[in-house]
């Protein structure tokens, strides 16, 4: 590991102490062999003080229960009929998998328990099909999964609901983890499965608003594939639960958990419930995030190079596009005040942002601000966005006469042959 990845990861830590995460885990994933690393992922957030719940589903292993014992079952995920052939089938599929997941803890050094905090009653007769031992989640024992918690324990909740009378009935574990996860107002909800994310008409979704979600399962839930359309559901529900992020990995990337959780561009597929987005004024400790995060455009030409002294001297010029505290895109505005021109300088939008208007955003906020200080005209150089601050930005192409005298002195000397842009404000 780098050292800028261990600082990447410390950056994260007081936002996440003694708050709870929910990691819901595919009942393929606890087989798989990576699964010892989620596992190893786990016990790094505990050794964080992240509190975490582990909640497991069992599908994939009652339908290769069931093929061994040429059965068929009634239902797979816990969301149709589950008859009572299939109920000691999921009974037994999830104590085994309940069982590997505590041996996996106890490999970790890491106290685990499994509980009856789900209480559940017989989900019933919907259109005429009694749904026999599929069950609802009614509620969820807060208590003893705090209790456990603040203990230093993780609970793990099986797909298995209990109700008063000791019955026991099989629940959707995508539904126990939205129900865990509410009841225990945790931050995060992340889904484990066999997929790279949320994939829409074969798209991957990086990142999405949780209404916009809302939208394509409405407009369009053929979109999704059907072993995802769950998560997709899931995750509305949780966001509308209070649940802030929802998050969906694939559990067979070598060190997928902790990328999701400790970086900005994740691996999978974010749904936000909300965004704190805001522009502010660059500070001394954004200096090294402005460079990190321009690297790549200075490495392609499309920035020039800025050393730490240069964007020091000049900090009051910078600004900073943040996401929930993170920076992902900045910009400058250096102004020439004889001249009365305002030079917007150093745009940059992290790829993993591109495309949702944040550069269209600082171009305007850079503008405000130039009319403010009364200045007469924007101009910026670009040697590969030219046509984005003309078809975006309103700017028209202008020659390098029309830079302040100082400024065309280094506009010949750095030989980059960028275009000059112009726009007028008066
Ligand atoms: C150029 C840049 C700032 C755009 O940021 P962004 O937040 O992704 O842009 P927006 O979301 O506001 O706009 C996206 C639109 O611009 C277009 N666009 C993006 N980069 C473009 C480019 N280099 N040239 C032309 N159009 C571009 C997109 O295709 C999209 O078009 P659409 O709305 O018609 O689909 C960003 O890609 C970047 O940081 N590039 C590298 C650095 C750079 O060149 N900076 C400018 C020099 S100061």
């Amino acid at each position: 590991m780098k050292l800028t990845d261990l600082r990447g990861i410390l950056q994260y830590i007081p936002q996440f102490r003694e708050k709870t995460f929910i990691i819901g885990v595919d009942g393929a994933i606890v087989t798989d062999e990576n699964f010892a690393n989620i596992l190893l992922d786990v016990a790094v957030l505990r050794s964080l003080n992240i509190r975490v719940v582990l909640v497991h589903g069992a599908s994939a292993q009652i339908k290769a229960l069931a093929d061994g014992q040429k059965i068929k079952p009634s239902n797979l995920d816990g969301s149709g009929i589950t008859d009572a052939e299939t109920l000691q089938l999921a009974l037994t599929a999830a104590n085994r998998l309940t069982h590997e997941i505590l041996e996996g803890l106890s490999a970790n050094d890491l106290r685990a328990a499994c509980s009856n905090a789900i209480i559940a009653h017989p989900l019933g007769i919907l259109q005429g099909a009694d749904h026999l031992f599929t069950g609802k989640v009614e509620r969820v024992d807060t208590e003893l999964l705090q209790t456990l918690l603040n203990q230093g324990i993780i609970p793990v909740v099986p797909p298995l609901g209990f109700d008063g009378d000791g019955k026991t009935y099989r629940v959707n574990s995508d539904g126990v983890a939205v129900a865990v996860a509410d009841a225990l107002k945790a931050t995060k909800l992340i889904f484990i499965t066999a997929q790279d994310g949320l994939r829409h008409n074969d798209q991957l979704i990086r990142q999405m608003l949780v209404a916009e979600l809302q939208k394509l399962l409405q407009q369009n839930s053929g979109g999704f594939a059907a072993e995802m359309l769950s998560k997709a559901q899931h995750a509305v529900i949780g966001c509308a639960a209070g649940v802030q992020r929802v998050h969906i990995i694939n559990g067979r990337v070598d060190d997928g958990l902790l990328a999701e959780v400790f970086s900005n561009e994740g691996i999978g597929t974010l749904i936000y419930a909300n965004e704190y987005q805001q522009i502010r004024a660059a500070k001394k400790k954004d200096v090294r995030a402005i460079q990190m995060l321009t690297k790549k455009a200075v490495e392609s030409d499309e920035l020039v190079k800025r050393t730490r002294s240069v964007i020091e001297k000049s900090l009051g010029d910078y600004y900073i596009f943040e996401i929930d505290k993170n920076p992902v895109a900045c910009v400058a505005l250096h102004v020439h005040a004889e001249q009365r021109k305002g030079e917007l300088a150093c745009l940059y939008v992290n790829p993993s942002h591109e495309n949702q208007g944040i550069g269209r955003k600082l171009i305007q906020f850079i503008e405000n601000k130039a009319r403010d200080l009364d200045l007469n005209e924007l101009i910026t150089l670009s040697t590969q966005a030219f046509t984005y601050f003309q078809s975006k930005g309103g700017f028209a192409e202008g020659t390098p006469d029309d830079l302040p005298p100082a400024r065309r002195e280094k506009y010949d000397q750095s030989g980059r042959n960028s275009k000059v842009l112009v726009k007028k404000l008066k």
